[in-house]
């Protein structure tokens, strides 16, 4: 495991030289606000972006919950992605950012209200240690909301695999399902959510064919899982 997560720190510190954890923006700001929309955030929460990239979602999660404890705390493997969200957040004060592997979450248990994850989950070499890691973290009532574009339902983004220079998983959301339940997390509630920014005429990146296959994908969607914590069992 400590090999596979140190080829995935020299990976996205790559990325993050050249740039790419902010472009990251444009491709998740549609999936991320939608999200956030749903987390129900208020001022005074905790909450944590899992593999928070250059931080841009941990910032306005931080604006979201400001106000007496409310902090947002983002961690990440890639130490050249935390130092330039680290830059990016300094007139933020209540951000938190720390370099880790997502399945050492460096936290107390149960201090998070809410946890996010955008497009991070199916790079996790152990996502079974992940989700352990995150029901320990959350508190009793609390809920992680993982957004993921790679999964089995949408075939668009399984041309990823073999592409990508880090091995990923690709699952069904059925198996993300059957394992956060595993995990005790009840209920586990899914929906698909479309990018909702415009298509370009025409596409001359290498993801996609054409154009259409461009809006195709984006209209399948992100997954997005929501993992809700059981409450704490009422003491008689
Ligand atoms: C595709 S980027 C998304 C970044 C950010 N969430 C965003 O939307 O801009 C994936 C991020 O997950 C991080 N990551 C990958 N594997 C990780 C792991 N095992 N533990 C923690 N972070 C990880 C990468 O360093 C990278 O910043």
């Amino acid at each position: 495991m400590a090999d596979a997560n140190e080829k995935l720190r020299s990976e996205f510190n790559q990325w993050a030289a050249a740039g790419r954890g902010e472009e990251m923006e444009n491709h998740h700001v549609s999936i991320a606000e939608q999200t956030i929309a749903r987390m129900g955030l208020r001022p005074g929460q905790r909450v944590l972006d899992l593999g928070c990239g250059s931080g841009w979602a941990t910032r306005t999660l931080a604006e979201l919950v400001e106000g007496g404890p409310g902090v947002a705390v983002g961690l990440d493997i890639s130490d050249e992605m935390i130092f330039r969200a680290r830059a990016a957040s300094r007139y933020v004060e209540n951000i938190l950012f720390a370099i880790c592997p997502a399945d050492e979450i460096p936290w107390m248990d149960e201090y998070f209200d809410r946890v996010l994850s955008i497009e991070s989950f199916y790079y996790y070499p152990d996502q079974e240690a992940v989700i352990r890691e995150l029901f320990r973290v959350l508190a009793p009532g609390g809920c992680a909301f993982i957004l993921i574009n790679l999964y089995n339902e949408n075939p668009y983004s399984l041309r990823w695999v073999d592409q990508l220079k880090v091995p990923v998983h690709a699952r069904s959301e059925n198996d993300y399902r059957r394992m956060l339940e595993e995990h005790g997390f009840a209920p586990v509630t899914v929906e698909h959510i479309p990018d909702l920014t415009p298509t370009p005429e025409h596409y001359s990146g290498v993801w996609f064919e054409n154009a259409g296959e461009l809006r195709d994908f984006k209209q399948i969607g992100a997954l997005l899982l929501m993992a809700h914590k059981p409450e704490a069992e009422r003491k008689k």
